[in-house]
Order: structure tokens, then sequence, then C-alpha cells
């Protein structure tokens, strides 16, 4: 198939690589476009003035002036959960913090009583009615984490939902096992037991299953240190399980020291950093930057800074944390307007840190992620705007017109 008439086509490139500091300013754009699609995957493009009569001799989609883009890679999320916490929201409003709300039982264990009664064919059910959603929002690739079973039922349980998620949908999906996500109720005053149980039982099983594709930590005061950290990333890899980690989320945990020391894929929040850790994410094969502006917009934190960042040489990714308890959302086209809004990122750097970035921050970068010959066609049509600036400036209209995944439109 033939798409012409397209306004803007966005992140055209003919490499692949991840950005780091000031090459996330650089979103190359070809203007009065067209994009040939055999099968599944992009085959070529070009501009207008360089088609021939013979070239719409094939099936052509008049793109109307639509800006098109890669799809979305939210690489961060928790959207496998049961139920929702809108009375912890209604607690925040009156004052309550996370931590608080937290240290009362909410939080992350209000999540696991309820995952634990809910049947793993309604958890799958709930998570695939959000993920119809989210393609409908442009998202065209996903990592999910387990998290909220805290035992070895409930963590495997959680994982083969994932994997089922994987083989039902036609979007690239990785899975991330995160066990260590908070200590259950019945551990509460025997941590170590906890992490025998995440290093001895649950970890062996998941990997001898391949039920994941990564293994991630929540490290943050009250919940794992920097040490655990470490060893159940080392424990991870030696399984051949890379590591992603919540980092630096509330406070300094060492989250960014750990993940460098385990070479971490990314380290995910980052609201909390000094300029050690600046400059340790700087450094040449950090870590991925992962930010998550809609954690830190919904429960009024800080924003991490990455002016700072970008200025130091880190490579950024931005992803929605779609999670019932800190960001019950994933659109990621909110994300990205909060990132410019509220982060002061440029347009440009946003969308690279959700497609390009994002690919890379969940080892899709061969399949999705930019306009690039040989990648699943997996892209966003816009209505007709006037640049692409228009889509963070217009922050809460929808302005996707339609969504393409693997050449087919949904
Ligand atoms: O990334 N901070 C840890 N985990 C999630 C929140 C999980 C929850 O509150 O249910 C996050 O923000
Ligand atoms: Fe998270």
């Amino acid at each position: 198939m033939l798409i012409t008439n397209i306004r803007y086509l966005v992140n055209v490139r003919e490499e692949n690589n991840l950005l780091r500091g000031k090459a996330l300013a650089d979103l190359p754009i070809l203007e009065n476009a067209w994009l040939k699609i055999e099968n599944n995957s992009i085959v070529d493009y070009g501009l207008i003035s360089s088609l021939q009569e013979a070239d719409f001799k094939q099936k052509v989609f008049d793109a109307k002036q639509a800006v098109v883009l890669p799809s979305w890679c939210d690489s961060h999320t928790h959207l496998v959960f049961a139920g929702s916490r809108e009375g912890e929201f209604v607690d925040k409003i009156r004052g309550l913090t996370y931590e608080a709300i937290a240290a009362k039982g909410g939080g992350i264990l209000n999540s696991a009583k309820l995952l634990k009664e809910t049947s793993e064919e309604v958890l799958l059910e709930l998570a695939q009615q959000r993920i119809d959603h989210l393609i409908q929002l442009g998202t065209g690739a996903l990592e999910i984490k387990s998290g909220y079973g805290l035992s070895v039922d409930g963590e495997l349980k959680m994982l083969r939902v994932i994997q089922q998620l994987k083989h039902q949908n036609n979007i690239p999906i990785k899975s991330t096992f995160l066990g260590a996500h908070a200590f259950p109720e019945s551990y509460k005053s025997n941590r170590k037991g906890y992490i025998e149980l995440l290093k001895l039982e649950m970890l062996p099983k998941i990997a001898s299953e391949h039920l994941a594709d990564y293994i991630d930590v929540f490290c943050e005061e009250g919940f794992f240190t920097q040490q655990e950290t470490e060893e159940l990333c080392e424990l991870g890899k030696s399984f051949g399980i890379t590591p992603k980690i919540h980092a630096n989320q509330l406070h300094i945990s060492g989250g960014v020291q750990a993940g460098c020391k385990v070479r971490a894929l990314s380290v995910d929040h980052l609201e909390t950093i000094g300029e050690e850790e600046i400059r340790l994410l700087g450094e040449a094969n950090a870590p991925i930057a992962t930010l998550l502006p809609g954690a830190a917009f919904f429960l009024r934190m800080q924003y991490p800074p990455v002016k700072k960042l970008i200025e130091n040489n880190a490579a950024i990714a931005i992803a929605s944390d779609y999670n019932p308890g800190s960001s019950p959302s994933g659109n990621m086209n909110f994300m990205i307007a909060l990132a410019c809004t509220q982060m002061r990122m440029l347009p440009e750097e946003a969308i690279n840190a959700a497609t390009i970035n994002g690919a890379y921050a969940m080892g899709v970068e061969s399949l999705v992620g930019s306009i690039t010959r040989g990648k699943r066609a997996n892209l966003i049509f816009t209505q007709a705007i006037p640049s692409i600036a228009y889509l963070p400036y217009s922050y809460a209209s929808n302005l996707i017109d339609k969504v393409m995944i693997n050449g087919q439109f949904q």
C-alpha cells in the first residue's frame, strides 16, 4: 500500500540509535511525504515530488494532510491490576501522602489484596480492555510489570496474564517481574524471609517458565534498599533477565547507583535526584533515564530535572507508569504534553523520548519506534494539524484520527 499526501512524516531514520543529550532535540521530519507498506512493515518513504505515475498502480491511501508518526512506545506500565483506588485519591486530596497511605496498608498492598480476590480470567479481561483503549490512543508497544501478586502464586498469576496478553495482541509486549515491589503483609516483620522467597522460589520458577523479559525492584526508603536491589538484579542477570529499576521516586535511594552498577537497561522515575545521579546518568552506556511525568503530576511531586539530564548527555525515555495508585492513565499523548508543559522538554525531545528511546528502554528498537525500513507499520495518523508542537500544545484534545498496527487500520 502507498500512503500519500502526508503533511509531515515524523521520526524518519535510516539507522537505529539511542538518543542521548543534544541528539534528543533532533527529530527528522519529511514534509509532503509518502510511505510504502508491504505486509506489516515499512518498506520505503520519500517526498511526494519524487512519486512517478507508475507508483499509483498499487493500492493508494490518501492521508489527507495528516501528520504520521511512529506509535508511542510505553516502556513502563503496571496495567495488569484489579479494582481501582480512587478512595486513596480522595484521601490524598484531603492531605494524606502517598507514603502515609502505603504505611496504613493502602497503596501497593491494597492492590495486592484486590488482585488476590480476582481470577486470572477477569484480570486478563480487564487488562485487555485497557490495552484496546491504549491502542486507540496511539500506543503501539508496551512493557507490563507484575508486582501486585507479592506471593509465588500471585506473581505467577500476573506473569501468566501478561504472557497471554503477548499472545493475543499484535503489538510488541514485554514482561517484567516486579516481585520486589513491596513487602507483603505476612512478611512485614520478616523482610529477609520475603527476599529469600523472591530469590529462591519466585525467580527460579519464573526464569524456568520464561515468564519475564526483565526484573525490576522498587528501590526506595521503606521498600527495598540499594544493596537488596543490587543483589536481586544480579541474581536476575544470572538467569539471563536484564534489570530495569524503580529509582529515586520519593527519596535519594541509591537506585541510580544500583542501576549503573548492575548495568540496568533503564532507571525509572528520578523525581528525587542530585548532582551525583545526574553525572552518573550522563556517562556513556549509563542506563536510560525513563521519566514518568504522569506519576509526578498525579502525586503532585516535583518533576525530574530533565534539562540538566539532557545537558549532561543522559538518554531520556518517557513512559506512562499506568497503574491504579500513582498514575491511573496510560495516555501517552498526555504524558508528552506533561513532559513539555511541566518539565520543559521541547516537543521534538518529548516525541523522541516517547518513541525511539522508549523502544530502546524495552528492547524493541529493531521492531518499532521510528519510520525506518523494515520496522513494523505501527503508526499514528493525526487530524490535519499545523505542526508537531500543536500536539502537546492542545494537551487535552485527542488529535488522533486513525491508528495502524502491523499495516492494518484498527
Ligand atoms: O511506579 N512506585 C512504585 N510503583 C508504582 C506505583 C504502584 C502503586 O501505587 O500501585 C509507581 O509509581
Ligand atoms: Fe512504576
